[in-house]
């Protein structure tokens, strides 16, 4: 199974800025072999990069969206809409988008079926606040998330699904969790998915670790036996970083 290393570029990057980033990740495309890589601009930038990775193996992923096909839904943006950009992943239930906007479990759940039904891949970030780790309520509070999204999925076939690791405390902070601990997030979290989902689904799952990935800890990362890919904000912002970051996840898979 290849990793997947995904762009979260948040709210970063005009569409001229983001074609610039593609034109130069794309010189180094060929020392990605053995990874998936994958770009997650802003919705404004989605056709620009689109565009730009014409003829890449480089895959667009989108940040958000919302469940309804359409109607009276100001400012948000449907599955069919991200489908028609070429758009192949979304990233949802982001702790940026659960602590900062608001969303909660249930919203988060009609968007996982909304992008299964329109065969998006959903990455679906799950991860605990620093009180909650503080108080040993890390495996409560993954259970939790994943149990509201994936519960009662079993019945309807689904496709391909990420799950994002990303303790809130770790993510923009520079303090990434110990490789230990996420290994263990994610032994936990293939548990517990393991409950909802399919064999099938099960074994096509990756489990992604997030929060201040880095060119100098990726490899850490990519070695765990149960990590399959990162999701990385700030290190995702230079082409030259991140194409770096790539080439050090694929050569810790190699090893
Ligand atoms: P950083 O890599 O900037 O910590 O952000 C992680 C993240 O939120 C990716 O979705």
């Amino acid at each position: 199974m290849k990793p997947l290393i995904a762009a979260n570029w948040k709210m970063h990057k005009t569409a001229a800025e983001a074609e610039a980033f593609c034109r130069q990740l794309r010189q180094m495309e060929e020392e990605f072999n053995g990874v998936e890589v994958l770009i997650c601009p802003p919705y404004t930038a989605l056709t620009a990069v689109h565009n730009a990775l014409e003829g890449s193996r480089i895959k667009l992923g989108a940040q958000n969206m919302f469940w309804a096909e359409h109607g009276a839904f100001t400012g948000e943006i449907a599955p069919s809409m991200l489908r028609e950009w070429g758009v192949e992943y979304v990233i949802l239930g982001h702790s940026e988008r659960r602590h900062l906007f608001g969303e909660d479990d249930f919203l988060i759940r009609k968007k996982l079926e909304a992008a299964l039904s329109h065969g998006l891949k959903p990455i679906l970030c799950v991860g605990e606040t620093e009180e909650e780790r503080e108080k040993g309520a890390t495996e409560k509070v993954l259970e939790q998330q994943l149990c509201a999204a994936l519960e009662g999925l079993e019945q309807e076939k689904p496709g391909e699904i990420v799950i994002a690791y990303e303790p809130v405390w770790a993510i923009g902070t520079g303090k990434a969790a110990f490789p230990a601990d996420a290994e263990n997030a994610a032994v936990w979290i293939r548990q517990v998915a393991a409950r909802h989902l399919p064999e099938e689904a099960i074994k096509a799952l990756r489990i992604q670790y997030g929060g201040s990935v880095k060119v100098e800890n990726i490899a850490e990362f990519i070695a765990l036996p149960t990590v399959q890919g990162a999701l990385v904000g700030g290190a995702s912002l230079e082409a030259a970083t991140f194409g770096r970051l790539v080439i050090a996840a694929r050569e810790a898979v190699s090893r």
